[in-house]
């Protein structure tokens, strides 16, 4: 007769072999796992640590711990990530949201959330969304706002438009393929441009972890030799899309601050440029406001 495993016994097995293949959060990763084939969140694994696990259960687990084992993320694993309290769903070419992005949402809350534009009906652009982490955290915290959610891939679109379907956004979620800003003809449309577009520099991707060098998708990360194409390519185009006193806010990698904080200053049409750091301390986010008139 077979093994009769329980919640516990599989968590601790697990833990135990991504240990041995270097796997970086071991334990988390086998909860996530567990939980993800028991359909069931991690809490209650833990409510549940003495109860068997079925064979159907253990089959699918197994498969996922093997894929993890040979670098597969978690998160296209169980087709999720966490993002601002959202479960947001990834799949392959689409970026996996960091935790770290989420500053830029904080960094426009501080923005826009004052009782001034309580009332407001906000219109914003997301630039490369990705999976649409970003446009749906604004959405739920920014009740009136129109987003435009913007993005070369097509694939990446794809996953951003079933996000704000079953987040409930697609009214005011409006998904849009393009080249950066380049589909916003009209001027003065935004109230507020952001972005976590692609900054690593070529020459880094290939030391970057296996996981994310095999899995993830490269046109969401190379920024280019100096890792800033982007912010060299579409900062000055965005001043003429910003209505009023309008923002942008973007988010970048180590040591670019500086370079980014200048390409805005280099417009001439932009004042109150800031640099925020995120809690490990790294330059995170830029922001700059629009000179009026
Ligand atoms: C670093 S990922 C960010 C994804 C998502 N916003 C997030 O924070 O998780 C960059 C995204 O920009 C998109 N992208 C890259 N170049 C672009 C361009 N020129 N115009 C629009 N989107 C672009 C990529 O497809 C990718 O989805």
């Amino acid at each position: 007769m077979n093994k009769q495993w329980t919640v516990i016994e599989l968590i601790n097995e697990t833990t135990g072999y991504f240990k041995k293949k270097d796997i970086e959060t071991p334990r988390l990763d086998a909860e996530l796992l567990l939980a993800h084939c028991r359909a069931t969140g991690r809490v209650q694994l833990y409510t549940n640590f003495d109860r068997p696990v079925s064979e159907t259960e253990i089959s699918s687990f197994r498969e996922l711990v093997r894929r993890r084992a040979a670098g597969e993320p978690v998160a296209y694993l169980t087709g999720y990530r966490e993002f601002w309290s959202l479960k947001i769903r990834v799949g392959k070419g689409v970026l996996i949201p960091r935790p770290e992005t989420e500053l830029l949402v904080e960094e426009a809350l501080n923005v826009f959330k004052p009782a001034v534009f309580a009332a407001t009906q906000l219109t914003l652009l997301d630039i490369g969304t990705g999976s649409g982490a970003i446009a749906i955290a604004l959405a739920k915290e920014l009740h009136e706002s129109i987003i435009y959610a913007a993005d070369i891939s097509r694939a990446a679109l794809a996953v951003a438009r079933a996000n704000s379907t079953e987040h409930g956004y697609a009214g005011r979620i409006r998904l849009v393929c393009g080249d950066s800003v380049t589909p916003f003809r009209q001027k003065e449309l935004f109230d507020l441009i952001v972005s976590n577009p692609p900054y690593i520099r070529s020459g880094d991707l290939k030391g970057l972890a296996r996981e994310i060098r095999e899995h993830e998708p490269i046109a969401a990360l190379d920024g280019g030799i100096d890792g800033l194409d982007f912010y060299r390519q579409w900062i000055p185009q965005m001043p003429a899309l910003l209505r009023g006193k309008g923002w942008v806010i973007l988010e970048m990698g180590a040591g670019q601050a500086a370079a980014v904080a200048e390409l805005f200053q280099q417009t001439g049409l932009f004042n109150a440029v800031k640099v925020v750091k995120d809690y490990a301390g790294h330059e995170r986010v830029v922001l700059a406001q629009k000179q009026y008139g």
